[in-house]
């Protein structure tokens, strides 16, 4: 196999690392559903759990994939072949980077769709189109709009085009730049949606909603729903944080930069939801909604509140940058792979990778209309079938791997080399990611493969 002898990219500060895992971070997971598995599964106490299972499995799995990228200096499949070099193990640890290349590849062809509805919703806003709408005419719009294979597909098409454009540049002059302006205008937005909510009526209704656990609303689903979220949110299990890891120079602190990506994370998913949340009570809507919440609840209140058609427009603008930075990461493992491993040359690879990706999609786009009799894994139609197939399988597999590879193969010597980790947290570090963190998880993955 080639070493890494195209991998010359680094990131051009530790801020820019930082802003660009939080940019993968951030995104559909955050605003799209976390609010809605946090409604479904009422509220306080599930956020409680799922804060709980950020910090038991979520960063220590963080602090193992960023460490991985950096000890490999490679792609995925080729970081843990290097890795297995030096320290031992068995060659099969290869598959644990392609489980995510694929991975990856597999989940951006359906979240590019939903991400393309956010880009159509954010032109309609523009162009006042919600404004007047009643529940029922939002309820009628969004049925409507699914339906249309061609509108899906064309917003899909220009998400994959944007990812593309974004990624051939490269790590210094594609995803860089583009974080350095998408991050900034996402953290401005959500703070004036946010002074916004504060002066609504039902702010303190959403901020106890969110803060006040009712521990009887409390279910055993909601645990492992809330375990699953603590992966997806933080890009866990498919190598886009190992390969962002790898473009770290060795100078670099992970342990510093792994704690804000993960309190960023967390904030902007607690004030995302404060937000969304104050505007549904606002508005005498239910936060049950389910999928639909925020294509169908939001516009709703977008288009009786004052100022509505602008912070509509400025709330779907958000969704769009994050879905974007996320995006981004989804297809970097991959491409990085193509480049470093097969010399396939950047633009080529993008090209490639995102029109396949691009096709795999048209699936998951037709999925809500032509093909919504079509069910793939038991009666799911192809758009669950591709999200149960990465977030509830192919996603807990790879983070179970990635802690026992990080637990069990690497001796703590070496690991605590490699993260700089604070000897008094390494026992700690130790136990989490031996065993607390891949039981936790197996029990996870074993109840999505019953279910
Ligand atoms: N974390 C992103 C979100 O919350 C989604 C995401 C980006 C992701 N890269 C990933 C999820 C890799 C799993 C694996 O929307």
């Amino acid at each position: 196999m080639a070493q890494s002898k195209n991998l010359h990219a680094t990131w051009s500060s530790q801020t820019i690392f930082v802003l660009a895992a939080v940019g993968s971070a951030v995104g559909l997971g955050n605003l799209w559903k976390f609010p809605y598995i946090t409604g479904e599964n009422g509220g306080a106490a599930f956020v409680l759990v799922y804060l709980l299972c950020i910090l038991a499995v979520g960063l220590p799995i963080l602090i193992a994939e960023i460490t991985l990228g950096r000890a490999g200096q490679a792609s995925p499949p080729q970081a843990m072949a290097n890795i297995v070099r030096k320290v031992g193990g068995s060659r099969l640890w290869v598959f644990l980077g392609i489980n995510g290349v694929l991975g990856g590849l597999l989940i951006l062809s359906f979240y590019s769709v939903i991400a393309g509805w956010g880009l159509a919703y954010f032109l309609q806003s523009l162009q006042g189109n919600f404004v007047g709408m009643d529940a029922q005419g939002a309820q009628n719009y969004f049925d409507q709009f699914v339906a249309s294979p061609g509108g899906l597909v064309f917003w899909h098409s220009l998400i994959m085009v944007a990812t593309v454009l974004i990624v051939i540049k490269g790590v210094r002059s594609g995803i860089e730049r583009a974080i350095n302006i998408m991050m900034p205008g996402l953290l401005v937005i959500l703070l004036i949606l946010f002074g916004y909510a504060m002066t609504m009526p039902a702010f303190s209704q959403s901020f106890d909603f969110l803060f006040q656990p009712d521990f009887s609303k409390l279910t055993a689903n909601s645990i492992l729903v809330a375990l699953g979220h603590a992966f997806f949110t933080l890009s866990l299990g498919f190598g886009t944080m190992m390969v962002y890891g790898s473009y770290l120079p060795k100078s670099f602190s992970i342990i510093r930069a792994t704690l804000w990506i993960v309190v960023a994370d967390t904030v902007i998913a607690l004030l995302a939801g404060l937000v969304i949340f104050s505007i549904v009570f606002d508005n005498g809507l239910t936060p049950g909604a389910g999928p639909g919440l925020l294509f169908q609840t939001l516009p709703v209140a977008f288009s009786q509140m004052q100022f509505g058609w602008l912070l509509g427009t400025l709330f779907f603008a958000m969704v769009v940058l994050a879905a974007l930075s996320s995006a981004i990461s989804m297809i970097e493992p991959g491409l990085s792979w193509l480049e470093q491993n097969w010399g396939i040359a950047r633009a080529k690879g993008a090209w490639w990778l995102g029109g396949g990706v691009w096709f795999l999609g048209l699936g998951s786009a037709l999925a809500f209309n032509l093909w919504q009799d079509v069910t793939l894994i038991g009666e799911r139609d192809i758009f669950e079938s591709m999200d149960f197939l990465t977030s509830n399988l192919m996603l807990p597999l790879g983070g179970l791997f990635t802690a026992l590879f990080v637990g069990w193969v690497w001796s703590r010597q070496q690991r605590d080399q490699q993260t700089g980790m604070p000897p008094s947290w390494s026992g700690v570090y130790t136990l989490v990611i031996r065993w607390i963190a891949p039981i936790l998880v197996a029990i996870v993955f074993v109840n999505n493969l019953i279910a």
